[in-house]
């Protein structure tokens, strides 16, 4: 495949797209790869040539100039057109640009305006094409939505929503998004030592307008590769919030990040009930005190009513073996199920990160209890680890078994 900039000339007069082709010839990263004496004939060429630049003059037969840049934007996107007008047509060149023209020569232009200009253009197409790949082969996927809920106030579900929203973002290129819905005495933001200047309640404002670059500036960012749709800074703005805002907010939110972690409050409240029919995996947060057992019978219960199975409804035992407490043993028992995940019981690390809001699975990453909010993380949602490269030692046993 040539690596010349590829250039169709269009203009009425062949005389005039012979001494183009000539100057632009004298240049040998320039091939001219056609001529066209009209607008139908520059679409034809278009079509076939797979070129970089269109050349056109602004006087070119087959409608007013601008259809003819139209056309062509249309039926040859990969070509960035290059106008060739007299001077004194501003209106003209305003409407050439708004109809696909990348750019304009004003004539008389003297060789170097013209191959410079021609560089430029096809640069600036270049870096556009380089965008767009990168744009399209992004995954289309929409995000994993991972809420997490208990039966009973103070389960710990700040903390590990918290947790394993920073869990995720230290994978690499993660889009991690954490949306506070305990919408009346939501602190996640405190959590994450971070002072959000909007909330959900100005996202929700936006109404029908809202969509997924609206919602990004309601957004406060913690790194990144993770922010924050924050609870309402007061508890009275929660009540003008609905389940379906809350469904449209995750709908958006899904576009933009990979991972979108949801937490509650502990009732199960039209809320939380719209997050948990949209979410991909449900972490019920369990206790080993017996208050809790019984509200998480309770809550099993009504999880089931709903039909969701157990590939999305995955219960954790958080505090596992903490003091006075049952056992691991004695819980499942009770409840008669497994634990997806436990994570143990470790006031020492937990308490002082919350208060310094730096999440323990930065602050300290090697603890028993930041490294089980990691394995829940690889549970969640598996990242696959690509196999790293061979050394040459093993090339060699695979030539020579
Ligand atoms: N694994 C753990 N080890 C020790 N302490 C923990 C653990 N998990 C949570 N805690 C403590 O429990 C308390 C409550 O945690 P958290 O705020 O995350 O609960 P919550 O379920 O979000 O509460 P609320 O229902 O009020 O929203 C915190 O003080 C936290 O330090
Ligand atoms: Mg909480």
């Amino acid at each position: 495949m040539s690596d010349k900039i590829k250039t169709l000339i269009v203009d009425e007069l062949a005389t005039t797209r012979e001494s183009l082709k000539k100057l632009m010839e004298s240049h040998p990263e320039i091939e001219v790869a056609g001529q066209a004496g009209t607008g139908e004939e520059a679409i034809a060429r278009a079509k076939t040539l797979n070129l970089d630049i269109i050349l056109l003059d602004a006087n070119v037969r087959g409608g007013n100039g601008i259809d003819v840049i139209e056309r062509l934007s249309v039926e040859a996107p990969e070509a960035a057109i290059l106008v060739m007008s007299t001077q004194g047509k501003q209106e003209y060149l305003q409407r050439a640009l708004l109809a696909g023209a990348k750019n304009y020569l004003i004539k008389p232009f003297d060789d170097t305006e013209l191959v410079t200009m021609v560089r430029q253009v096809f640069k600036q197409q270049q870096r556009f094409k380089s965008v767009f790949r990168q744009g399209s082969s992004a995954s289309p996927q929409p995000g994993k939505v991972i809420s997490i809920i208990s039966s009973k106030g103070g389960a710990g579900k700040t903390t590990i929503a918290v947790n394993l929203a920073v869990a995720f973002a230290e994978r690499p290129n993660a889009r991690v998004g954490i949306l506070d819905a305990n919408l009346q005495f939501g602190d996640v933001a405190t959590y994450l030592n971070l002072v959000p200047r909007a909330s959900i309640a100005d996202a929700v404002a936006e109404g029908e307008l809202l969509d997924e670059m609206s919602l990004e500036t309601y957004m406060t960012a913690y790194n990144d590769r993770l922010s924050l749709l924050a609870a309402p800074n007061r508890p009275e703005l929660a009540e003008a919030i609905t389940g379906g805002n809350l469904k449209a907010i995750l709908a958006q939110l899904k576009k933009k990040y990979e991972y979108v972690v949801v937490d509650t409050a502990t009732d199960l409240n039209e809320i939380t009930l719209s997050v948990l029919d949209e979410s991909d995996a449900i972490v019920v947060l369990a206790g080993s005190d017996l208050p809790t057992l019984k509200n998480m019978k309770l809550c099993l219960e009504i999880l089931q009513s709903l039909k969701y199975g157990e590939d999305k409804v995955h219960i954790v035992l958080n505090r596992a073996n903490s003091a006075g407490g049952l056992s691991v043993q004695q819980v499942e028992k009770s409840l008669n199920l497994k634990f997806f995940a436990t994570i143990p019981s470790d006031g020492k690390t937990v308490l002082p990160s919350i208060n310094h809001g730096t999440p323990f699975v930065l602050a300290n990453h090697h603890s028993a209890v930041a490294q089980t909010v990691f394995q829940l993380a690889q549970k969640l949602a598996p990242l696959e680890v690509s196999a790293p490269p061979k050394s040459m030692a093993a090339k060699v046993l695979d030539i020579f078994g």
